[in-house]
């Protein structure tokens, strides 16, 4: 494993003794951030963990008028031995750079990006959530910042990392969210950008999201942009409808939709929990019929955000599906418990998915330091 060599400079500020309440979801960040820089024929150098600031950046620099820019999410997971958890952080980081490739940028180290997110957490440990749904959200970003106007790929990046403990991603906790499938707006195309996580996806569906919140719905469920008649996903996150209990059936991925790490850890756990998986293309006219037929006993999301986000409420074309408990379905309910338990460190791993994050050691001699 190559190591990088992080300079560590002093915070600023130290983790407050008791976390904003209520704590929100990335409204709060850590004391420090890492950084690092890419130049053209050097590569990637100057890696940095410093204090958490503002960044300085050219008013020409390139992503602001070409939106060269990618961006991840994973979280920290504070485990019952003071430990915290990193959860499939490589499948993240290898998302992040097929992320970056896609938008022309420059590729990060596997092992240096990983170690960058370990360090980091291991120094803010301090502001790792302990509550029930709670997490140290980790966001990588990687920007453009040479300074032109040119329409073409930078030749100098910002590579950094921030911090954020979060509550659960919907206010209500585990709770059913209201969808409304999108009819007028499509969110990408196989081909373009979907697929990569970049800030244009998430800009172009405000418009959509916005009028959804305002039609009296949380989330959009996006159609394919050449049928429009086929599942994408919802928001930010991968969806799955349950048929008969013990089916569930998600979009397979087409080329727009962004493969999700919840996702693929459902897919994986799922099967062993007794449940059936499929993955192809779902037509939402079937979606309705298999809804009012009683076929599809549940549906739900899944992503970083909140896990598992069971659906309560789905709207298309003026017809309104609101499924009769108003509670979180039993599969839901079970995946949701399965994977945090694993993602807690509550129950053994038997997957690997986890890296510890060794810090209860340290936290105990800073507390005997202070008396
Ligand atoms: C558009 C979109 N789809 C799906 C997901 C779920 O992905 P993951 O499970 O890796 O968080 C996300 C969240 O990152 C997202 O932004």
């Amino acid at each position: 494993m190559s190591k990088l060599d992080i300079r560590i400079e002093p915070a600023t500020q130290s983790a407050p003794a008791v976390l904003p309440d209520p704590l929100g979801f990335g409204r709060h960040f850590t004391a420090r951030m890492f950084t690092q820089h890419y130049t053209a024929g050097r590569g990637w150098h100057d890696a940095v963990i410093g204090p958490y600031q503002p960044l300085a950046l050219d008013p020409a620099a390139q992503v602001f008028h070409c939106g060269q820019m990618v961006f991840d999410g994973t979280k920290a997971y504070s485990r019952p031995d003071g430990n915290l958890n990193l959860f499939r952080v490589e499948k993240n980081a290898e998302r992040f750079n097929r992320s970056a490739s896609r938008l022309a940028m420059p590729e990060v180290g596997i092992d240096e990006h990983v170690q960058a997110i370990s360090e980091l957490v291991k120094l803010e440990h301090g502001w790792a959530p302990k509550q029930e749904g709670a997490a140290l959200y980790i966001r990588p970003m990687m920007i453009a910042v040479e300074n032109t106007l040119e329409v073409r790929a930078s030749r100098s990046f910002l590579h950094y990392i921030i911090l954020s403990p979060v509550a659960p991603y919907f206010a209500g906790g585990f709770k059913p969210v209201s969808v409304l499938v999108s009819a007028d707006y499509v969110r990408t195309v196989r081909g373009g950008t979907g697929e990569a996580k970049t800030p244009g996806n998430y800009a172009g569906s405000l418009a959509g999201t916005e009028e959804a919140i305002a039609a009296g719905y949380q989330q959009v469920l996006w159609l394919d942009a050449v049928e429009r008649r086929y599942v994408d996903e919802v928001g930010a996150m991968n969806i799955a409808f349950v048929y008969a209990g013990k089916h569930i059936r998600t979009p397979m991925l087409s080329g727009a939709i962004l493969p999700g790490v919840t996702r693929d850890s459902l897919l994986k756990l799922a099967p062993d929990l007794g449940y059936a998986v499929g993955e192809d293309r779902i037509d939402i006219h079937e979606v309705m019929r298999d809804l009012e037929a009683g076929k599809i006993t549940e549906a739900f999301g899944m992503g970083t955000g909140a896990v598992v986000a069971p659906v309560g409420r789905l709207g298309y074309q003026g017809r309104d599906y609101t499924f009769a408990s108003g509670e979180p379905g039993p599969v839901a309910c079970k995946l949701f418990k399965s994977l945090t338990d694993i993602q807690y460190g509550r129950v053994p791993d038997p997957y690997g998915w986890t890296r510890l994050v060794e810090v209860a050691a340290a936290k105990a001699r800073l507390a005997a330091a202070r008396v």
